[in-house]
């Protein structure tokens, strides 16, 4: 499998302070990888280095064939790299329909923003019945989808998500994490899942990385790290 994401060697931090060091990853076309780690590991420094938030110090980034390494992060969502962030960042006082029209604000969304809309709308019928209510009053699990739903506005080739499952009741996210996988499986998109919920992300994605201390401690299939009496004593309490 091609990647469409490659991580190289990259080191960032905020300002004088390091974060990742020498950390690489890649994610290949059309496959969920999650990056699962405790808090402070680096995961979200991850994703705002990838999506041009934060500046690489060392090693390289490359998207779909092509340098992003020192890509700015609006124009990396034009590119197709498109970051939910945590807790979704929906605009509260502004309507489910506009937030979702806010996702399709890059010029080529914006031509297809009729059609994209009715897609989201179907894949989300939750989202169509609260079109007009405030996004500020949606449940968790209602934000996150709608969330998830603004990135897919931007007609995303790589939907990054920064702890989707957060806050959600159990039930709440397994429909959030069969959402994802039903969009890489009838979109041929690809997924890259940062998570706390180290159960839930091993499952749900083909292969996973740990992250400790802004470096890769173990990779594998989800599977075989959810098998790893490592994995399961410092990560699932097992
Ligand atoms: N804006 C910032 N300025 C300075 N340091 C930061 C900033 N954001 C995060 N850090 C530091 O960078 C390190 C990594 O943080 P990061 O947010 O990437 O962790 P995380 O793995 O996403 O954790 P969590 O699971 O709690 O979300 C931490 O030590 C944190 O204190
Ligand atoms: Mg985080």
């Amino acid at each position: 499998m091609s990647a469409i994401l490659q991580v190289d060697k990259l080191s960032s931090g905020y300002g004088e302070l390091p974060v990742l060091d020498d950390l690489s990853l890649e994610v290949g076309h059309g496959e969920i990888v999650s990056v699962v780690g405790a808090n402070g590991a680096g995961k979200t420094t991850l994703l705002l280095s990838i999506c041009g938030h934060l500046k690489v110090r060392l090693g390289s980034l490359k998207f779909d064939g092509q340098d992003i390494t020192k890509l700015p992060a609006h124009e990396a969502t034009e590119h197709g790299l498109v970051m939910v962030p945590e807790g979704g960042r929906l605009f509260p006082f502004m309507t489910v329909l506009e937030n979702l029209e806010l996702g399709a604000y890059h010029p080529k969304a914006r031509g297809r923003m009729n059609e994209s809309l009715e897609e989201v709308m179907g894949l989300f019928p939750i989202l169509a019945d609260r079109r007009e209510q405030l996004a500020g009053r949606l449940s968790g699990g209602e934000r996150q989808m709608c969330a998830i739903a603004r990135a897919m506005m931007s007609m995303p080739k790589l939907l990054m998500l920064d702890e989707p499952s957060l806050g959600l009741a159990p039930i709440i996210v397994d429909k959030v994490f069969e959402m994802v996988t039903s969009l890489v499986k009838t979109k041929g998109l690809s997924v890259l899942l940062v998570e706390q919920n180290v159960g839930n992300a091993l499952r749900v994605c083909e292969r996973g990385y740990i992250i400790e201390h802004g470096g890769i401690l173990k990779t594998g299939r989800g599977k075989d790290l959810l098998n790893d009496p490592v994995v399961q004593r410092s990560y699932m309490g097992l």
